[in-house]
């Protein structure tokens, strides 16, 4: 009797599958659901609906080959099994294996060093260093492990109080050339205006910016408290370039660069959402910024395939590795190599509002 028609796959893993292709050979990705030898075909969709789908390697790379079947980019993986029935989004921190995990306390140093060649950075203990009316220290950089991003944390500080002297008007910090790398930025405080190579953006708190690697840039501060500023650079870079004059080269093929927070934009995914900030929408060809939120609880530990840099923007909690883990909160920055077991537990109501940058990647949802 021929097998009955199914409509929608059934979910043959509730997660991607890590594969590393060979260039040149060819794959056979099941898209039934019904193979034994997931996530490659062995011939079980005869009589339904289904075809296996073939793709060919171009060269030697790692890949998330789709597990659950659901995948709107087959036969990869796009995170659509985040949102799936079965999906299991949450890790109780009380587990016995949990349990075991050993915790490293925050001593007067503002790293934490957690396993391989993750790390929590805190903004608050840093040592910055003055530069003109910016202050400002690197966060990761390729000395401290980082293959694909770096990132700096900088301040600009306000003007004069009217009150106490006559100045009055925007503080300038110095131009930074993006210096051939991809750069994003995240305003996280204040308020004031970006000047990308003679093209000006007005921001609020919370707004992100793609400068293209050519191009330089500059922050104003017009409000009355600091600008709190940080700065992604992606291949990565070990110190920030600072130029004596502004050049005039503004890419004008892509004028949109500020990236503000539009609550219509957020993608749902498990209990969490996120909103892109920064993409190749805004011509960001490798490097991906989002915020997102991460509700109180412990997520279940996953790897990526891009290297990520997490700024936490409020609320308290944890970041755990395989055998470590350390509480984080408001200023923070996680870096997270590629294929790390990881994951992220907020504690309190209301979550933590996270700024994410992954490198090389566009979707932050796609995990194994
Ligand atoms: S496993 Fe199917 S989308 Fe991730």
């Amino acid at each position: 009797m021929p097998s009955p028609k199914i409509a929608s796959p059934p979910i043959a893993s509730p997660k991607g599958f890590y594969f590393e292709v060979k260039a040149g050979r060819r794959y056979l990705w099941c898209a039934c659901g019904r193979s034994a030898k997931q996530p490659f075909c062995d011939g079980s969709h005869a009589g339904t609906e289904f075809l296996p789908v073939a793709f060919e390697a171009e060269k030697d790379e790692d890949v998330i080959f789709c597990g659950c079947k659901h995948t709107a980019t087959r036969p990869f993986c796009d995170g659509a099994h985040n949102n799936l029935p079965g999906y299991k989004s949450e890790d109780d921190p009380g587990s016995p294996a949990n349990r075991a995990i050993v915790e490293v306390a925050h001593g007067a140093e503002a790293e934490v060093a957690l396993d391989g060649a993750c790390y929590v950075f805190s903004t608050r203990r840093a040592r910055l260093v003055r530069c003109g009316a910016m202050a400002w220290c690197p966060i990761i950089t390729l000395s401290r492990g980082a293959q694909f991003q770096s990132q700096f944390y900088a301040e600009i500080f306000a003007g004069a109080s009217p009150v106490t002297s006559p100045v009055i008007g925007p503080v300038i910090g110095p131009v930074i050339g993006a210096n051939g790398s991809h750069t994003v930025l995240f305003v996280a405080e204040g308020e004031g205006e970006v000047e990308i190579s003679g093209r000006r953006f007005a921001f609020l708190p919370r707004t992100g910016f793609y400068v293209k690697p050519d191009e330089a840039f500059r922050v104003s501060n017009t409000g009355a408290g600091r600008v709190k500023l940080f700065i992604s650079n992606g291949p990565p870079r070990e110190d920030l370039a600072f130029l004596e004059t502004m050049p005039g080269n503004f890419d004008a093929r892509w004028p949109e660069r500020a990236a503000p927070i539009d609550p219509s934009q957020r993608t749902a995914m498990a209990e969490r959402h996120f909103q892109i900030l920064v993409d190749r929408a805004h011509g960001s060809t490798e490097m991906t910024q989002f915020i997102g939120n991460i509700p109180r609880s412990k997520a279940a530990p996953h790897k990526h395939l891009y290297e990520e840099s997490l700024i936490f923007l409020n609320g308290e909690g944890a970041v755990w590795t395989e055998t470590t883990k350390t509480t984080v909160g408001a200023g923070d920055v996680l870096f997270l190599p590629r294929k790390l077991t990881h994951s992220v537990q907020c504690t309190v109501e209301g979550g933590f509002d996270v700024v994410g940058v992954i490198y090389p990647g566009a979707n932050p949802s796609i995990n194994y």
